[in-house]
């Protein structure tokens, strides 16, 4: 008795679970993306580095981040009041639109590191942490959640990162470590995996990522 109402309780559960995130309907999605074509673009590959690529960033992932832009969780002042008229059915619609796009790859720069010796050897900076994190300071490893190649995990809503514009990601890792990107559990997360960064880390990792696909 106690167990087939336990196996109830657990079929409803990931019947919600899959309602909550997998019902976006790409092809509804893409006629309600006009009014965020001028800064995400159409396909969502923006063409200004200050506004983040949303192709192929994560259905689940964006969906979030939609629900927390819309309740004002996580302030973009860009975004204010854009959300206000959609329902939550319009916000899972645009996601699925705009995870369905594929993403242009941006580029690694020739950025100059203190105390690195080249170009060359800070993309190699930054690929290693991505690689391996840093064990002295209790950095984990990106590839463990963001995958090898930058595409994320959908499933468990961890965001598609290869590809993305470079100072968009180093804003998003200085905002985890000084606690101000907090909205939803999700950025708990984060939040420990910056807090031990170091700015030179954050620069070269963002670079490397820039152009990892
Ligand atoms: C006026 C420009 C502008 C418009 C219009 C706009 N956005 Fe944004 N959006 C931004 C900026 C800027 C950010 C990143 C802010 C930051 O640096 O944290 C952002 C961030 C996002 C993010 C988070 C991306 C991530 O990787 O976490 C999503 C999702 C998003 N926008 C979706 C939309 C959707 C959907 C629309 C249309 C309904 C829209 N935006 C309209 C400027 C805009
Ligand atoms: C244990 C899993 C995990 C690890 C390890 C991890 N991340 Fe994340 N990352 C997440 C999750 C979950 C989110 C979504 C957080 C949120 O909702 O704010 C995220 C979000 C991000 C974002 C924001 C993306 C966007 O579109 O706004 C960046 C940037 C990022 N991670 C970079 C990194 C880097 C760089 C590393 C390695 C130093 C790393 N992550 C390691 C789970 C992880």
């Amino acid at each position: 008795m106690k167990k087939s109402f336990l196996s109830i309780l657990c079929i409803l559960a990931s019947l919600v679970a899959t309602q909550a995130f997998a019902s976006g309907d790409p092809e509804a999605g893409k006629a309600k993306v006009a009014v965020c074509a001028g800064c995400h673009g159409t396909d969502g590959n923006s063409m200004v580095p200050s506004f983040p690529k949303l192709a192929g960033l994560g259905e689940k992932y964006m969906t979030e981040q939609l629900r927390n832009i819309k309740s004002g969780e996580r302030v973009i002042l860009e975004m204010t009041g854009t959300l206000s008229f959609s329902s939550d059915q319009d916000l899972q619609d645009m996601a699925a639109y705009y995870d369905s796009q594929t993403r242009v790859i941006s580029e690694a720069s020739n950025i100059d590191l203190i105390g690195v010796s080249g170009p060359k050897e800070a993309l190699a900076y930054g690929e290693n942490i991505y690689r391996a994190g840093n064990m002295k300071t209790g950095v984990a490893a990106c590839i463990g959640c963001h995958s090898p190649s930058g595409s994320g995990n959908n499933p468990a809503g961890y965001p598609a990162l290869g590809g993305q514009y470079a100072g968009y990601i180093e804003k998003q890792l200085l905002g985890y470590r000084r606690g101000e990107r907090t909205s939803g559990t999700n950025a708990l997360i984060m939040r420990g995996v910056a807090a031990n960064l170091s700015d030179k880390e954050i620069k070269a990792v963002a670079n490397y990522i820039a152009g990892l696909n």
